[in-house]
């Protein structure tokens, strides 16, 4: 019976799901390790180091009961029975494999920590996403440096909740996906797990595989994933050449059962820590496995999210009558989705760097995004003057004053309810919005003044006169 777990990484992951599992398994003990003291410090304060929906409830519920977030990794993994590895596994960025493999020297040396600590048998459990065969890496460190009398078994239990919703996705997950040896061992390890997720998800919703399915399975999901939007995002682009309208395609596509209505949301483009990181690393395990059409394939679904987002900024500066040097425009939205304060791989960062790169002068504001977070994502490009270009704002009605033109980055609720008669009024003329996340109501935009542009559909004088008749203003 597991009764202490360890888990090493407090991340976006690491945080919640163990949260998650404390809330639900009162009778477990669960410690939260990570080598950041600062993060470990969040934990244990009032202001968590990441933004979820309902996940300061979950934490106040549990921490200091049955849930710690230590900086004493030696200790927690000495006690734990279970342990997960929740590391981050970011792309390479040297050497063999730069920039698709995934660089797995934190899952390594979580592996060398725990054969250097333990003393007694561990069920060791992959919970980061992770190349095809990485278990077997981790089991040949783990049997290479045993001690006399301490065995290991190895699960690959990969995570697939989203941000934004991660706590919901935790508590009603689709499916828990367990891997584990086809031992005697093995599948007595596997049961221990599920042991734990039946504290609240119903038995048929854990499947059990071997462990490179359970491997490959959150690559290929994440894949899955992906390739909708860019299918979509392809989809905007004939859209906007033909006057077809991209969410009446989507509609009418994913109503097919076969092929269902979720993921369709033609968009600026993808962002986030996982789907990029996770189809190049499949890119790579294609190259590597001498499987180049299908390698190929997959690169072909980031090749069109970063056409979309090219795409989207090249629109911008065109309609901005091809120059926004000096000029002032207004972005909203930060993060790469909203409910969140990750800005990783956001498509607002590539949105920004396009316009500072073309002269323009930015004001931003995200409802979660800390201003030192955006000004590390925009650094990068050396700019000499960036402070004086970059305005970050804390509302949206001062963010947009005095600006040539909006660019909607993030799908927040708030902007959807915003005066926009009273932003128009204070704008400089012609006032443009570009929405790169279609949630605004690009009619009344319209009425309003607004020059209007959006994805995956033409918003045309002719059009709106259709609506409007003679009291068009565009
Ligand atoms: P993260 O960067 O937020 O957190 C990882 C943490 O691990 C960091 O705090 C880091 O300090 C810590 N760490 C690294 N090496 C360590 C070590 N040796 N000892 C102690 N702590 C160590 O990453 P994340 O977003 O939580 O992702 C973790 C894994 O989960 C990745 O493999 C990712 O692909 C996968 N994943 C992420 C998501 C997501 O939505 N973010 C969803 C599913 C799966
Ligand atoms: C993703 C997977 O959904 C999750 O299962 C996995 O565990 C981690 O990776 P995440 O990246 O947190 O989760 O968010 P997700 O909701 O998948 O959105 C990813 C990106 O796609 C965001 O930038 C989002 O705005 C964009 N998106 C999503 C679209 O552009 N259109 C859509 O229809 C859906």
């Amino acid at each position: 019976m597991i009764k202490k777990i360890c888990c090493i990484g407090a991340g976006y992951v690491g945080g919640p799901t163990c949260s998650v599992i404390a809330l639900k398994c009162p009778d477990i003990c669960v410690t939260v390790v990570d080598k950041s003291r600062d993060r470990i410090a969040q934990w244990n304060s009032d202001k968590l180091p990441i933004y979820e929906p309902g996940l300061d409830e979950v934490v106040s519920q549990c921490r200091g009961k049955n849930l710690f977030f230590s900086t004493d990794i030696e200790t927690a993994i000495q006690e734990a029975d279970l342990i997960f590895i929740s590391v981050n596994t970011p792309t390479k960025t040297f050497g063999n494999g730069k920039g698709r493999a995934a660089d797995l020297k934190y899952v390594e040396s979580a592996a060398r920590m725990i054969a250097e600590i333990a003393t007694n048998d561990k069920i060791v459990v992959e919970k980061s996403t992770v190349p095809v065969r990485a278990a077997e890496s981790i089991m040949n460190i783990l049997r290479a440096n045993n001690k006399p009398g301490v065995s290991y078994q190895i699960l690959s239990n990969p995570e697939f909740l989203a941000e934004g919703t991660a706590v919901q996705d935790l508590l009603c997950a689709d499916r828990i996906l367990i891997g584990g040896e086809d031992t005697l061992e093995g599948q007595a390890a596997i049961e221990e797990l599920c042991r734990v997720y039946e504290h609240w998800i119903p038995r048929e919703n854990i499947i059990t595989t071997n462990t490179w399915s359970s491997e490959l399975s959150k690559l290929a999901a994440n894949a899955f994933l992906a390739q909708r939007i860019s299918s979509i995002n392809a989809l905007s682009a004939i859209c906007e050449k033909t006057g077809a309208d991209v969410s009446e395609v989507a509609r009418a596509v994913g109503l097919d059962s076969r092929i269902g209505s979720k993921f369709l949301q033609a968009s600026v483009g993808f962002g986030g820590s996982c789907f990029q990181k996770d189809l190049l690393n499949l890119v790579y395990l294609c190259e590597c496995l001498k499987l180049p059409e299908v390698g190929r394939y997959w690169q072909g679904v980031i090749d069109m999210n970063e056409y979309q987002k090219s795409r989207f900024s090249a629109q911008v500066i065109s309609s901005l009558f091809n120059t926004v040097t000096d000029k002032h425009i207004s972005l909203l939205g930060f993060a790469f989705k909203k409910n969140t304060g990750d800005t990783r791989e956001s498509p607002a960062i590539h949105v920004a760097q396009t316009l500072l790169d073309e002269g323009a002068i930015l004001h931003i504001y995200d409802p979660k995004v800390e201003e030192a977070q955006i000004m590390e994502d925009l650094s990068p490009l050396g700019l000499s003057d960036l402070k004086t270009r970059i305005n970050i704002y804390h509302d949206a009605y001062t963010a947009t004053r005095n600006t040539h033109a909006i660019v909607v980055c993030t799908e927040w609720d708030e902007f959807m309810e915003l005066d926009y008669k009273k932003i128009f009024s204070e704008m400089t003329k012609p006032a443009y919005i570009f929405d790169g996340r279609k949630i605004l109501d690009h009619d009344n935009l319209q009425r309003i003044g607004f020059n209007v542009q959006t994805i995956g559909k033409k918003l045309t004088r002719a059009a709106i006169s259709r609506v409007w008749g003679s009291q068009t203003q565009v």
